[in-house]
Protein backbone atom coordinates (compact mmCIF):
# COMPACT_ATOMS: atom_id res chain seq x y z
CA UNK A 1 0.00 0.00 0.00
CA UNK A 2 1.07 3.36 -1.28
CA UNK A 3 0.92 6.35 1.60
CA UNK A 4 2.51 9.59 2.08
CA UNK A 5 3.50 9.96 5.54
CA UNK A 6 7.15 11.62 5.21
CA UNK A 7 9.42 12.91 2.55
CA UNK A 8 11.28 9.62 2.87
CA UNK A 9 8.62 7.65 1.08
CA UNK A 10 9.06 9.76 -2.25
CA UNK A 11 12.02 9.20 -4.43
CA UNK A 12 13.40 12.18 -6.69
CA UNK A 13 10.83 10.77 -9.34
CA UNK A 14 8.17 10.32 -7.62
CA UNK A 15 8.56 14.45 -6.82
CA UNK A 16 9.21 14.96 -10.08
CA UNK A 17 5.80 13.34 -11.35
CA UNK A 18 3.69 14.96 -8.45
CA UNK A 19 4.99 18.19 -9.49
CA UNK A 20 4.14 17.78 -13.12
CA UNK A 21 0.54 16.78 -11.65
CA UNK A 22 0.70 19.50 -9.99
CA UNK A 23 1.07 21.55 -13.17
CA UNK A 24 -2.15 20.18 -14.66
CA UNK A 25 -4.22 20.27 -11.27
CA UNK A 26 -2.99 24.42 -11.69
CA UNK A 27 -4.69 24.30 -14.53
CA UNK A 28 -7.79 22.64 -13.76
CA UNK A 29 -8.03 25.14 -11.35
CA UNK A 30 -8.40 27.79 -13.85
CA UNK A 31 -10.82 26.12 -15.32
CA UNK A 32 -14.23 27.74 -15.07
CA UNK A 33 -15.96 24.70 -14.35
CA UNK A 34 -13.61 23.07 -11.90
CA UNK A 35 -14.59 19.38 -11.42
CA UNK A 36 -12.47 16.34 -12.98
CA UNK A 37 -14.38 12.82 -12.33
CA UNK A 38 -11.27 11.15 -11.21
CA UNK A 39 -12.12 10.14 -7.48
CA UNK A 40 -15.79 9.97 -8.21
CA UNK A 41 -17.67 7.34 -5.74
CA UNK A 42 -14.90 7.37 -3.63
CA UNK A 43 -14.56 8.31 -0.21
CA UNK A 44 -12.05 11.03 1.71
CA UNK A 45 -12.10 10.65 5.76
CA UNK A 46 -10.25 13.92 7.18
CA UNK A 47 -8.80 13.33 10.16
CA UNK A 48 -7.56 16.56 11.98
CA UNK A 49 -7.01 16.29 15.45
CA UNK A 50 -5.02 19.70 16.19
CA UNK A 51 -6.62 23.36 14.66
CA UNK A 52 -5.84 24.12 10.98
CA UNK A 53 -7.66 26.27 8.64
CA UNK A 54 -5.65 26.22 5.13
CA UNK A 55 -4.29 22.41 5.40
CA UNK A 56 -7.46 21.05 6.06
CA UNK A 57 -10.03 23.57 3.62
CA UNK A 58 -7.46 22.79 0.70
CA UNK A 59 -7.38 18.99 1.19
CA UNK A 60 -11.30 18.88 1.15
CA UNK A 61 -11.13 21.24 -1.74
CA UNK A 62 -8.56 19.07 -3.72
CA UNK A 63 -10.74 16.03 -3.02
CA UNK A 64 -14.20 17.83 -3.84
CA UNK A 65 -12.48 18.86 -7.53
CA UNK A 66 -11.53 15.51 -8.05
CA UNK A 67 -15.20 14.59 -7.30
CA UNK A 68 -14.36 12.56 -4.22
CA UNK A 69 -16.89 12.67 -1.41
CA UNK A 70 -15.24 13.67 1.82
CA UNK A 71 -15.97 12.94 5.56
CA UNK A 72 -14.36 15.47 8.19
CA UNK A 73 -14.19 13.82 11.42
CA UNK A 74 -12.19 14.99 14.93
CA UNK A 75 -12.26 14.02 18.90
CA UNK A 76 -15.08 16.69 19.09
CA UNK A 77 -18.77 15.34 18.33
CA UNK A 78 -17.15 12.10 17.67
CA UNK A 79 -17.19 8.88 19.43
CA UNK A 80 -14.18 9.53 20.39
CA UNK A 81 -15.25 12.13 22.97
CA UNK A 82 -17.49 9.05 24.52
CA UNK A 83 -14.13 7.23 24.85
CA UNK A 84 -13.95 4.77 22.17
CA UNK A 85 -10.13 4.25 21.11
CA UNK A 86 -8.60 5.72 18.48
CA UNK A 87 -8.15 2.21 16.91
CA UNK A 88 -11.73 1.36 16.86
CA UNK A 89 -12.14 4.83 15.64
CA UNK A 90 -9.99 3.85 12.48
CA UNK A 91 -11.18 -0.15 12.34
CA UNK A 92 -15.00 1.63 12.16
CA UNK A 93 -14.06 4.24 8.94
CA UNK A 94 -12.62 1.31 7.18
CA UNK A 95 -15.86 -0.25 7.37
CA UNK A 96 -17.69 3.06 6.86
CA UNK A 97 -15.61 2.29 3.65
CA UNK A 98 -12.95 4.91 3.89
CA UNK A 99 -10.80 5.26 0.22
CA UNK A 100 -8.22 7.66 1.39
CA UNK A 101 -7.34 9.25 4.84
CA UNK A 102 -6.17 12.59 6.00
CA UNK A 103 -5.00 12.74 9.22
CA UNK A 104 -3.38 15.34 11.60
CA UNK A 105 -2.38 15.09 15.03
CA UNK A 106 -0.08 16.42 17.74
CA UNK A 107 1.17 12.70 17.87
CA UNK A 108 4.46 11.86 16.27
CA UNK A 109 3.97 9.11 14.36
CA UNK A 110 0.12 8.61 14.68
CA UNK A 111 -0.57 9.14 10.76
CA UNK A 112 1.90 5.59 10.37
CA UNK A 113 -0.12 3.72 13.34
CA UNK A 114 -3.89 4.73 11.32
CA UNK A 115 -1.79 3.69 8.06
CA UNK A 116 -0.82 0.27 9.52
CA UNK A 117 -4.09 -0.21 11.00
CA UNK A 118 -6.31 0.63 8.19
CA UNK A 119 -4.55 -0.13 5.51
CA UNK A 120 -5.99 2.23 3.56
CA UNK A 121 -3.92 4.74 1.65
CA UNK A 122 -3.19 7.41 4.20
CA UNK A 123 -1.77 10.73 3.90
CA UNK A 124 0.34 12.93 6.96
CA UNK A 125 -1.57 16.09 7.10
CA UNK A 126 1.11 16.82 9.98
CA UNK A 127 2.06 15.23 13.17
CA UNK A 128 3.39 16.86 15.73
CA UNK A 129 6.55 18.61 15.22
CA UNK A 130 7.41 15.23 12.77
CA UNK A 131 6.40 16.25 8.98
CA UNK A 132 4.18 17.63 6.81
CA UNK A 133 4.88 16.49 3.55
CA UNK A 134 2.63 18.23 1.40
CA UNK A 135 3.31 21.39 2.23
CA UNK A 136 6.83 20.76 1.47
CA UNK A 137 5.69 19.75 -2.28
CA UNK A 138 3.31 22.93 -2.36
CA UNK A 139 6.69 24.88 -0.99
CA UNK A 140 8.69 23.31 -3.69
CA UNK A 141 6.05 24.09 -6.61
CA UNK A 142 6.17 27.85 -5.25
CA UNK A 143 8.77 28.25 -5.51
CA UNK A 144 9.28 26.98 -9.10
CA UNK A 145 6.24 28.93 -10.07
CA UNK A 146 7.88 31.73 -9.18
CA UNK A 147 11.03 31.19 -10.76
CA UNK A 148 8.56 30.14 -13.93
CA UNK A 149 10.29 27.03 -13.74
CA UNK A 150 8.41 23.94 -15.30
CA UNK A 151 11.15 20.99 -14.88
CA UNK A 152 12.06 20.28 -11.47
CA UNK A 153 15.57 19.64 -12.12
CA UNK A 154 15.98 23.29 -12.83
CA UNK A 155 15.80 24.14 -9.55
CA UNK A 156 18.95 22.65 -8.58
CA UNK A 157 21.39 25.36 -6.97
CA UNK A 158 19.11 27.50 -5.99
CA UNK A 159 19.16 28.66 -2.25
CA UNK A 160 16.67 28.69 0.83
CA UNK A 161 17.31 30.04 4.31
CA UNK A 162 14.56 28.78 6.29
CA UNK A 163 14.57 30.79 9.73
CA UNK A 164 13.23 30.64 13.15
CA UNK A 165 11.46 27.95 15.15
CA UNK A 166 12.75 24.61 13.66
CA UNK A 167 13.47 22.46 16.90
CA UNK A 168 9.30 22.27 16.90
CA UNK A 169 8.60 23.10 12.98
CA UNK A 170 6.85 19.76 10.85
CA UNK A 171 7.14 22.68 8.20
CA UNK A 172 11.13 22.49 8.52
CA UNK A 173 11.50 19.35 8.90
CA UNK A 174 9.69 17.92 5.60
CA UNK A 175 10.89 21.29 3.79
CA UNK A 176 14.63 20.39 4.34
CA UNK A 177 14.35 16.78 3.84
CA UNK A 178 12.86 17.87 0.81
CA UNK A 179 14.74 20.70 -0.71
CA UNK A 180 17.89 19.08 0.22
CA UNK A 181 16.70 15.79 -2.20
CA UNK A 182 16.49 17.91 -5.34
CA UNK A 183 19.12 19.95 -4.95
CA UNK A 184 18.61 22.96 -2.98
CA UNK A 185 21.05 24.50 -0.69
CA UNK A 186 19.67 24.81 1.88
CA UNK A 187 20.23 27.29 4.92
CA UNK A 188 18.62 27.59 8.46
CA UNK A 189 18.64 29.97 10.92
CA UNK A 190 17.44 29.89 14.37
CA UNK A 191 18.16 31.38 17.82
CA UNK A 192 20.45 27.93 19.82
CA UNK A 193 17.11 27.63 22.16
CA UNK A 194 14.92 26.48 18.83
CA UNK A 195 17.39 24.52 17.30
CA UNK A 196 17.93 20.54 16.99
CA UNK A 197 20.98 20.13 18.29
CA UNK A 198 22.04 17.42 16.20
CA UNK A 199 20.44 19.10 12.76
CA UNK A 200 23.51 19.19 11.11
CA UNK A 201 24.46 15.77 11.56
CA UNK A 202 21.12 14.57 10.31
CA UNK A 203 20.40 17.13 7.36
CA UNK A 204 23.06 18.25 6.19
CA UNK A 205 22.08 21.45 6.15
CA UNK A 206 24.16 24.91 6.69
CA UNK A 207 23.53 26.57 10.05
CA UNK A 208 23.43 30.29 10.97
CA UNK A 209 22.45 31.63 14.76
CA UNK A 210 21.85 35.24 12.92
CA UNK A 211 21.21 36.72 9.41
CA UNK A 212 24.50 37.60 7.10
CA UNK A 213 25.44 38.29 3.24
CA UNK A 214 24.88 35.20 2.11
CA UNK A 215 21.64 34.72 4.08
CA UNK A 216 20.40 38.35 2.35
CA UNK A 217 21.27 36.68 -0.71
CA UNK A 218 19.17 33.78 -1.11
CA UNK A 219 16.58 33.28 -3.44
CA UNK A 220 13.78 32.38 -1.17
CA UNK A 221 13.82 33.00 2.33
CA UNK A 222 10.85 31.12 4.38
CA UNK A 223 9.72 32.67 8.32
CA UNK A 224 8.68 29.81 10.53
CA UNK A 225 5.88 30.49 12.93
CA UNK A 226 6.87 30.50 16.62
CA UNK A 227 5.04 27.10 17.76
CA UNK A 228 4.79 28.55 21.41
CA UNK A 229 1.86 25.54 21.66
CA UNK A 230 5.14 23.49 21.52
CA UNK A 231 7.30 24.81 24.14
CA UNK A 232 8.17 24.31 27.55
CA UNK A 233 9.97 26.63 29.71
CA UNK A 234 12.81 29.35 28.29
CA UNK A 235 12.73 29.04 24.39
CA UNK A 236 13.13 33.20 23.63
CA UNK A 237 14.14 36.04 25.19
CA UNK A 238 10.65 38.10 24.23
CA UNK A 239 8.52 38.30 21.57
CA UNK A 240 10.23 41.94 20.60
CA UNK A 241 14.12 40.63 20.68
CA UNK A 242 12.85 37.78 18.40
CA UNK A 243 11.75 39.87 16.01
CA UNK A 244 14.93 42.19 16.50
CA UNK A 245 17.51 39.26 15.60
CA UNK A 246 14.94 36.51 13.79
CA UNK A 247 12.23 38.94 12.49
CA UNK A 248 11.35 39.36 8.80
CA UNK A 249 10.97 42.84 9.26
CA UNK A 250 11.56 46.05 7.51
CA UNK A 251 15.32 46.17 7.79
CA UNK A 252 15.49 42.86 6.77
CA UNK A 253 13.87 43.92 3.53
CA UNK A 254 16.42 46.85 3.20
CA UNK A 255 19.11 45.00 3.80
CA UNK A 256 17.69 42.35 1.03
CA UNK A 257 17.69 45.79 -1.26
CA UNK A 258 20.61 46.98 -0.81
CA UNK A 259 22.27 43.56 -2.24
CA UNK A 260 20.13 42.18 -4.39
CA UNK A 261 18.58 43.50 -7.78
CA UNK A 262 15.90 41.32 -8.32
CA UNK A 263 13.37 40.85 -5.04
CA UNK A 264 13.86 38.03 -2.85
CA UNK A 265 10.56 35.72 -2.65
CA UNK A 266 9.53 35.75 0.76
CA UNK A 267 7.54 32.51 2.09
CA UNK A 268 5.28 31.26 5.16
CA UNK A 269 3.45 28.15 5.57
CA UNK A 270 0.98 30.28 7.85
CA UNK A 271 -0.88 31.03 10.25
CA UNK A 272 1.75 34.30 10.55
CA UNK A 273 2.31 35.65 14.37
CA UNK A 274 1.88 39.13 12.81
CA UNK A 275 5.04 41.57 14.52
CA UNK A 276 6.66 38.54 15.79
CA UNK A 277 8.87 35.99 13.07
CA UNK A 278 7.41 38.42 10.27
CA UNK A 279 6.01 42.12 9.73
CA UNK A 280 2.80 43.30 7.86
CA UNK A 281 5.36 45.37 5.44
CA UNK A 282 6.95 42.26 4.57
CA UNK A 283 4.51 39.86 4.63
CA UNK A 284 1.73 42.24 2.40
CA UNK A 285 5.29 42.99 0.26
CA UNK A 286 5.73 42.54 -3.25
CA UNK A 287 8.28 40.24 -2.22
CA UNK A 288 5.80 37.85 -0.70
CA UNK A 289 4.33 34.13 -1.65
CA UNK A 290 2.51 33.82 1.09
CA UNK A 291 -1.00 33.70 -0.31
CA UNK A 292 0.49 32.15 -3.53
CA UNK A 293 1.54 28.90 -1.22
CA UNK A 294 -1.88 28.71 0.08
CA UNK A 295 -3.29 28.49 -3.33
CA UNK A 296 -0.83 26.42 -4.68
CA UNK A 297 -2.02 23.89 -1.76
CA UNK A 298 -4.99 22.72 -3.40
CA UNK A 299 -2.69 21.53 -6.57
CA UNK A 300 -0.62 19.73 -5.01
CA UNK A 301 -3.07 18.15 -2.79
CA UNK A 302 -5.34 16.83 -6.01
CA UNK A 303 -1.66 15.55 -7.22
CA UNK A 304 -0.69 13.84 -4.31
CA UNK A 305 -4.61 11.92 -3.95
CA UNK A 306 -4.19 11.04 -7.75
CA UNK A 307 -0.74 10.30 -7.39
CA UNK A 308 -1.85 7.33 -4.51
CA UNK A 309 -5.01 6.43 -6.45
CA UNK A 310 -3.02 5.58 -9.47
CA UNK A 311 0.13 3.93 -7.76
CA UNK A 312 -2.05 2.13 -5.22
CA UNK A 313 -4.48 0.94 -8.35
CA UNK A 314 -1.20 -0.12 -10.43
CA UNK A 315 -0.25 -2.52 -7.19
CA UNK A 316 -3.71 -4.24 -7.40
CA UNK A 317 -3.84 -5.27 -10.71
CA UNK A 318 -0.28 -6.68 -10.22
C1 LIG B 1 1.72 24.74 9.67
C2 LIG B 1 1.35 23.50 10.47
O1 LIG B 1 0.25 23.36 10.95
O2 LIG B 1 2.23 22.69 10.56
N1 LIG B 1 0.71 25.35 9.01
C3 LIG B 1 0.23 24.83 7.85
O3 LIG B 1 -0.05 23.66 7.75
N2 LIG B 1 0.09 25.67 6.82
C4 LIG B 1 2.63 25.61 10.39
C5 LIG B 1 2.24 26.17 11.71
O4 LIG B 1 1.28 25.78 12.34
O5 LIG B 1 2.97 27.05 12.13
Amino acid sequence: MHHLLSIDDISFSDVENIIDLSFSMLEILQRDIKKVPTLRGRTVFLMFFEPSTRTRVSFELAAKTLSADTINLSDKGSSIEKGESLVDTIKTIKSLGADFIVVRHKGEGFPHLIADIAKIPTINGGDGKNEHPTQALLDLLTMMLKKGLRKLSEIKGATISIVGDIMHSRVARSGIKLFSKVGLNVIVISSHTTLPKDIEKFYGVKIKNFFDDEVFSSDFIMALRLQKERHGNFIIPSDEEYNEFWGLNQRFLDEIKKRKKDSVIIMHPGPMNLGIEIEPAVAYSDSSAIFEQVRNGVAVRMAVFYYLFTKNAKRESL
